[in-house]
């Protein structure tokens, strides 16, 4: 790999009664390339996604481990660098485009406000190029979707305007913590889409945090399996379907037997591979 762009090392982090969330999670990611970062819910995945934006609940707290962006070490770094990497180098796409929308704003209003703060655009230029970004996400009437406010939007189409909002400054690394689950398989399949044409033509890293392997397979390179905040298994995603080495990783795969359909319902893991994947964690000196 040319110099990692996105660099994890050893990190790990508790709760403040002493639970572990992150143990010992490393991992290494290339400028341009989309890994997904996959586990069943409370395996740490948003965790590991809120400790490189650097906004962890004040209930965790990160014991060990560094995170490097582009040879930058980001923890404990002086709130002025992080303030200069967010929003423009690293930008997230979130889960729920409802209420990652200001209710109250247009969504003009806040397309525009990085492009005015971050990239020193007027207000006409950064209308204009707020409009530019709508067309690139594919929503047309870009002018009454401007004035309008989020209420006014499909969830299809808030999604899309925060993708452009992510995209605006041309960030080398995205985040996107599930950013399809709270919409309908067939709109999920269309922003999949979207996002993955944008990645390329930008060549943006994009940090992919999914618990639906059949979106991992849609959009990733590599791929980290999380199991209770440790990493099981990873590797690229054209290996982990065909070899996949773990036991907890081919249960994973067996609860989904249409990997190839995002969104497809799953089977739960049995109690005897949860409990075999704990003893080879154990094994690792995990716990
Ligand atoms: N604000 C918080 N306070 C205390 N514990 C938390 C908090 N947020 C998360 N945790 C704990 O951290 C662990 C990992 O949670 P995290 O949200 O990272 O999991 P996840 O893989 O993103 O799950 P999901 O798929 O449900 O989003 C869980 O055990 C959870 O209980
Ligand atoms: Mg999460």
């Amino acid at each position: 790999m040319r110099r990692p762009l996105l660099d994890i090392e050893g990190l790990s982090a508790r709760t403040a009664d002493g639970q572990a969330v992150l143990l010992d999670v490393s991992l290494l990611m290339g400028p341009g390339e989309v890994h997904g970062l996959v586990g069943q819910s409370g395996a740490g995945k948003t965790s590991i996604a809120k400790a490189v934006l650097g906004i962890l609940p004040r209930a965790i707290t990160l014991n060990e481990g560094s995170i490097r962006f582009d040879g930058t070490e980001l923890i404990g770094a002086p709130a002025a660098t992080l303030d200069k990497l967010l929003g423009t180098d690293i930008a997230l796409i979130p889960q729920d485009p409802m209420t990652a929308l200001n209710p109250s704003r247009r969504i003009g209003a806040q397309l525009t406000d990085s492009l005015r703060l971050k990239a020193g655009l007027s207000k006409s230029a950064a209308m204009e190029r707020a409009r530019k970004l709508l067309e690139e996400v594919h929503l047309t009437d870009t002018r009454r979707i401007l004035r309008a406010y989020p209420h006014e939007l499909s969830g299809g189409m808030r999604q899309r305007v925060l993708i452009a909002s992510a995209f605006a400054l041309n960030p080398r690394l995205i985040i996107a913590d599930e950013p399809t689950s709270a919409l309908d398989v067939t709109v999920q399949k269309q922003i999949l889409r979207l996002i993955r044409r944008l990645q390329r033509e930008h060549e943006t890293a994009v940090l992919f945090v999914t618990h639906d392997l059949g979106v991992v397979a849609q959009i990733c390179d590599d791929v980290t399996v999380l199991f209770s905040g440790a990493v099981v298994e990873q590797t690229t995603v054209h290996h982990l379907f065909r070899h996949p080495r773990h036991v907890y990783t081919r249960a994973l795969i067996a609860s989904n037997p249409r990997y190839d359909q995002p969104g497809a319902s799953l089977r739960p893991i049995s109690d005897e591979v949860i409990a075999d994947t704990l003893q080879s964690l154990d094994a690792k000196g995990a716990s």
